[in-house]
């Protein structure tokens, strides 16, 4: 199924940046009816450890694991395969990991939902360039030479290339990407802020309409959801405000 046929709540993916399991439990409670995935990233993996996915599991949530693998095509292979053993929806692997390293994970994965009978194959994505990454420090400090812009769009269609389902980034690349790798494939974009909410440290924002025009597929969104005083006043506001990019 194309992305494209996917209603506002099955796009919105909720970021639990929190340190300990009952923090992400209360906000899983609060939001669970709205939303259709929850991120879980190295924050509270490194304080919980493979409990989240039992978490998971208890609350029979959708979660994308953003773990951002990169290392030699083999390590990255099995944490792929243990990775996707537990069920998650949804994992990434850093794209500048190269094709050998995105063709192993992507196998690894493949074999894993063989292996385990998984009715369900999660995702496998690649982050691109971070958006903390300036194209100054793109060039002066890891000597890409080229702007950001290309990077991105480069190491999309090299995750295209080896089999992934789609990449990270932000909403001012969506449109370049969605270009160059064509409308199936997945684009998952952070850095998203409504109208009402705060910037907090996000420098290029963008609201959620916006990056649905831009072509995202998936928005993640934190504080400006999890921060909130009522929380699933904050995500319907949201789901509102993607609406009408979906329009
Ligand atoms: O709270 P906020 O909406 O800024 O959270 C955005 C989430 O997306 C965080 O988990 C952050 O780590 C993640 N992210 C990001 N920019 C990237 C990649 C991931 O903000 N380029």
């Amino acid at each position: 199924m194309l992305a494209q046929q996917l209603k506002a709540k099955d796009r919105l993916i909720v970021a639990l940046d929190v340190s300990t399991l009952d923090e992400a439990r209360a906000i899983v409670k609060d939001l669970r009816e709205h939303v259709g995935m929850f991120k879980m990233g190295l924050e509270l993996f490194a304080a919980a450890g493979i409990a989240l996915f039992d978490m998971m599991k208890q609350e029979q949530i959708n979660v994308f694991f953003d773990g951002k693998f990169h290392d030699i095509p083999n390590t990255v292979a099995q944490a792929s395969r243990n990775v996707t053993s537990h069920g998650v929806g949804m994992f990434n692997v850093h794209g500048s990991g190269g094709s050998a390293m995105l063709k192993a994970a992507v196998e690894a994965r493949n074999q894993a939902v063989a292996d385990y009978g998984l009715s369900k194959q999660p995702l496998l994505i690649a982050v691109t360039v971070l958006t903390s990454i300036s194209g100054d420090t793109l060039k002066s400090e890891l000597k890409v030479n080229e702007d950001v812009l290309e990077h991105v769009t480069g190491l999309a269609r090299l995750a295209k290339d080896s089999g992934l389902d789609g990449v990270v980034a932000s909403a001012k690349e969506a449109g370049a990407v969605r270009k160059s790798c064509g409308e199936d494939f997945l684009i998952v974009t952070p850095g998203i802020r409504p109208q009402w909410a705060s910037t907090d440290d996000q420098q290029r924002i963008v609201t959620p309409a916006q990056a649905l025009r831009n072509g995202a597929d998936f928005l993640v969104i934190g504080r400006p959801i999890t921060a909130a005083k009522n929380r699933s006043d904050a995500v319907k506001k949201v789901l509102e405000e993607m609406e009408f990019g979906l329009e």
